[in-house]
């Protein structure tokens, strides 16, 4: 929190000058509040209310010095439903909005999460850094390769705070998994192997199109997004993800998260140079979706490779498990996923194995530690566990895996700094997405 803003609290005394729909501001009568200053307390608020948005705005609230004065939707239903949770659970009222430009005229919020679909990341998070705000926005960073270079241009020039919401980086497993690989004591790591087998990945079984559902405001939810005719649920809330509008599905959905540490482990920091990438829509045609089912991606490194595979639909993989990470190095292959990891040797030329095998303690859900962290840093100003950075780095990768099948390219080489394809003019129309009036992708 910023020094101008604490003694503007400490004079306002929780007053919200709200323009929102519904609700005031809520009284401090939290348990986990009470005995603290305005100072003390970080004003948050919501942009984006069903699923994921809800469970992060929960992780704040659950931490000792924070409160949601300020929720906003375009789904009514959704909106009033989560904010009578968080009433009901913290006994906080936040003003509710549908327009979240109204909600960011609100000077008392600190920061904003912003949950909702990946094709409206970037107006939010942008808009909330020009007001002031810091951020916690979701991942993908962004739904195409520029939103995510202006996002991460508006966090520096409006000297912003920012978390994008790549919790594996918060989580003690993967700072465990990065400290062994990099002690050196695996070897060399030469290849990190993703799969991510989801069955979501499908999108859902098709049906037939059906009113705008009530208190849904369905232009706003497609926002920048191409204008459309008709509504249907499979495209809709958490179905859009396999939709080239809304999202990039299994492979900017999951696969930033597993991609995000195996470009830890090595320490990169840029994006790609070259890729390349096969995919296609091979199975389950009752299944609504435009995203890729079927995916294989090299991602070379200046040392070591990187490699990424789906075959949504499947829910199964390597070593019996749905998705994971192998860091493979000379000595050990360490295998991975959220609820832990292995260490398993290789073995030398008389098949002895090179180290002691190890397993690691239960992995834990990483989500709160990452909302902690992000407090924290609003608090001291220092840098998040995952800045806009490293959110547009990983959003890149998996961006042009997509976007080398979509051109059928297959192959494509990047140039950082001209933000160009330099082999394919067709993948360059794919960098700067199209937005629907009266929307404009914001200059930084
Ligand atoms: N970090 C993780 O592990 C993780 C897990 C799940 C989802 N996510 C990310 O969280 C984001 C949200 O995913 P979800 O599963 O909660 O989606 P969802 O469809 O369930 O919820 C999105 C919400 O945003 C609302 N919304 C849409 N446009 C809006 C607008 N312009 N203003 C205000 N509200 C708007 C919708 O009405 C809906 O309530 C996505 O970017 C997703 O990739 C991250």
């Amino acid at each position: 929190m910023t020094e101008s803003r604490r003694t503007f609290l400490k004079q306002s005394a929780f007053v919200v000058a709200g323009t929102g729909i519904a609700g005031s501001a809520g009284a401090v009568t939290n348990s986990l509040l009470s005995g603290k200053t305005p100072s003390d307390i970080v004003n948050v608020a919501l942009i984006g209310c069903k699923n994921m948005g809800f469970g992060v705005l929960q992780n704040h609230l659950d931490l000792p010095d924070t409160r949601c004065i300020a929720m906003c939707d375009v789904d009514r239903n959704i909106l009033e439903e989560r904010a009578a949770g968080i009433q009901k659970k913290y006994n906080q009222k936040p003003v509710l909005y549908d327009d979240f430009r109204k909600l960011l005229e609100n000077k008392d919020i600190d920061a904003v999460i912003v949950s909702t679909p990946d094709h409206w990341h970037c107006l939010p998070m942008i808009y909330a850094c020009e007001a002031g705000k810091d951020v916690y926005v979701e991942k993908p960073m962004a739904n195409s390769i520029e939103e995510c270079n202006l996002m991460v241009k508006a966090a520096k020039r409006y000297n912003r705070v920012v978390q994008v919401g790549q919790q594996q980086r918060s989580g003690k497993i993967w700072q465990d998994i990065m400290t062994k690989i990099k002690s050196g004591d695996l070897g060399k790591l030469r290849k990190v192997e993703i799969w991510a087998n989801f069955h979501y990945g499908i999108g859902q079984k098709k049906v037939a199109d059906s009113p705008v559902p009530h208190g849904v405001d369905y232009d706003f939810w497609l926002g920048p997004a191409p204008a459309r005719n008709t509504f249907n649920d499979t495209r809709f809330h958490g179905n859009w993800r396999m939709w080239w509008d809304y999202g990039g599905g299994l492979v900017t959905d999951w696969g930033v998260h597993l991609l995000d540490m195996a470009l830890w482990a090595g320490e990169v920091m840029t994006a790609p140079k070259t890729i390349l990438s096969y995919g296609a829509n091979l199975s389950f045609p009752d299944y609504a979706h435009e995203t890729f089912d079927t995916m294989s991606v090299t991602f070379p490194q200046n040392d070591y490779i990187i490699t990424y595979e789906h075959t949504a639909g499947t829910e199964n993989g390597p070593f019996g498990m749905g998705y994971g990470l192998r860091f493979i190095c000379d000595n050990a292959t360490i295998l991975a996923d959220r609820s832990g990891y292995r260490i398993l040797p290789e073995k030398d030329q008389q098949s002895q194995d090179k180290i002691e095998k190890f397993e690691s303690e239960k992995g834990r859900d990483d989500h709160d530690l990452h909302s902690k962290n992000f407090v924290e840093c609003v608090k001291s100003r220092a840098v998040t566990a995952c800045p806009p950075e490293v959110g547009r780095q990983v959003a890149l990768y998996a961006h042009m895996a997509n976007i080398a099948i979509r051109t059928g390219e297959y192959k494509l080489d990047w140039d950082d700094a001209s933000n160009r394809f330099t082999n394919s003019e067709k993948a360059n129309r794919f960098i700067v997405p199209e937005y629907r009036k009266p929307w404009v992708l914001p200059k930084v």
